[in-house]
């Protein structure tokens, strides 16, 4: 694309966002599990309506874009989004449930195909005997699940191994995984893993074939929604590091649209520890194992000094301000927007000059002072050729992330951190 047709297109955009209405990108009372979206929970989800108007409004200004890439996929929302648009869908994410529940939802799965193995599946579960030495062997087993729980979820995970082909699994693993979950000892509202406390926990006595039936029939619902849109566009998913994309060509993707990670996940949202029951019953291949998941998610190492060669003076200043009260608390965040950084670098090598990147943030306070993300991408991305387009800010009235953490680690003493996120917009030069 021409100089001069790209800076139009970036005019007409930032055109188009003023003309919305006051409050148009907060979807405050939306339908956030439409189509295949509530197949799972995750924490911080995308809203999808906020993927789907970031897509449509660079389809407006860029009608030619075939291709779309989210680095940081988690539960697949601008996978989904990207194929209701028409786009071919490239995504990755380094947990390897986000590829499996992503699969699940990118793909139209036969109705009918899916019923019959249901049923086929509870016939069989019902004769299935398990003996302790069939069930899985992690740490914790017990802590997490009651001895009922563990020989229901052995006979239905034997089950689907027995009886339903292998191309159909996904579906019926998401369906597991998200079980696994409701009938845990955990407390689900929470994105962290907590134990219910011992009065609760005495009451618990979770129907595991009836909630899998239940997580089954609503998934079916979205699922039937996607085979009405067939053909779908080509799909493709992987569990890179961000960090390396080494395995992906140069200059493809025409656009991005994606929610990296607010911070480290030991003091953010880690998604490792969100996941670690699923991986842990699913055995998938692929990835870290499931405790050191969140290690290797960006900003799991510290850096090593203070000292560092960033060109963002927003950061320097945030570190600076930290550094003044806890000097290892600036050396873990630098690390993450290190970590980010290498990021930048790689996404934009695999976007094709003229491509939009869509990002969508949180900005989180540490040690009482903000890190203004949006900023620090903006400026770190001007040595990688990006230019900034567009920067509005978005309410946020359901998303399932932290509003409240402790800075001082005092009993009691909280502050709100992210009631809001920001969107921005990126094009490479
Ligand atoms: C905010 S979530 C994305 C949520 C997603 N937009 C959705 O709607 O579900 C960030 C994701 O980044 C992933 N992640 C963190 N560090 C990563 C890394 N170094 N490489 C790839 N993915 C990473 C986490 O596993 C998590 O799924």
């Amino acid at each position: 694309m021409a100089i001069s047709s790209a800076l139009q297109a970036d005019q007409a955009i930032r055109q188009s966002i003023e003309a919305l209405p006051t409050g148009y990108w907060d979807f405050a009372n939306v339908d956030t599990k439409e189509w295949t979206h509530g197949y799972h929970s995750y924490p911080a989800m995308m809203i999808p309506q906020v993927a789907r108007s970031l897509i449509a409004l660079v389809q407006q200004h860029q009608p030619g874009i075939r291709s779309l890439f989210d680095p940081f996929m988690g539960s697949g929302t601008s996978l989904v989004e990207g194929l209701l648009a028409g786009l071919t869908t490239v995504g990755s994410d380094l947990n390897p449930l986000s590829r499996l529940m992503t699969q699940a939802k990118t793909t139209a799965w036969d109705p009918e195909a899916l019923q019959s193995c249901l049923k086929t599946l509870m016939d069989a579960v019902a004769d299935i005997q398990i003996s302790e030495a069939d069930g899985p062997h992690f740490d914790n087993l017990a802590f997490w699940f009651k001895p009922t729980v563990i020989t229901e979820l052995a006979r239905l995970k034997c089950g689907i191994e027995n009886t339903v082909p292998d191309a159909i699994r996904p579906f019926f693993w998401v369906a597991f995984s998200d079980t696994i979950r409701w009938v845990s000892n955990s407390r689900n509202a929470e994105f962290k893993l907590y134990r219910l406390d011992e009065g609760r926990l005495a009451q618990w006595n979770p129907d595991v074939l009836g909630t899998f039936r239940k997580v089954i029939a609503r998934n079916e619902i979205g699922n039937a929604r996607l085979w009405e849109r067939r053909p779908l566009p080509a799909v493709s998913l992987h569990t890179y590091n961000a960090m390396d994309l080494s395995a992906l060509p140069e200059e493809v993707f025409d656009l991005m649209v994606t929610s990296p990670p607010y911070g480290d996940s030991r003091t953010t949202v880690a998604y490792g520890q969100f996941s670690r029951l699923s991986l842990q019953w699913l055995d998938l291949a692929d990835g870290p194992a499931p405790n050191k998941l969140d290690q290797t998610m960006l900003g799991g190492t510290a850096a090593p000094a203070l000292q560092h060669a960033l060109p963002s003076p927003t950061l320097t200043a945030s570190l600076g301000q930290i550094a003044q009260t806890d000097a290892n608390r600036a050396r873990e965040v630098l690390a993450f927007y290190q970590d980010l950084d290498v990021t930048l670098r790689e996404i934009t090598r695999v976007m094709r000059p003229s491509g939009y990147q869509c990002w969508v943030v949180g900005n989180r306070t540490v040690k009482q002072i903000q890190l203004v993300t949006d900023k620090i991408i903006t400026e770190l991305s001007e040595r990688y050729g990006l230019v900034p387009v567009a920067n509005f800010p978005r309410v946020i009235p359901n998303k399932r992330m932290p509003k409240e953490n402790s800075p001082t680690n005092q009993v009691g003493s909280k502050v709100t951190t992210m009631n809001s996120e920001k969107i921005f917009i990126l094009r490479k030069n």
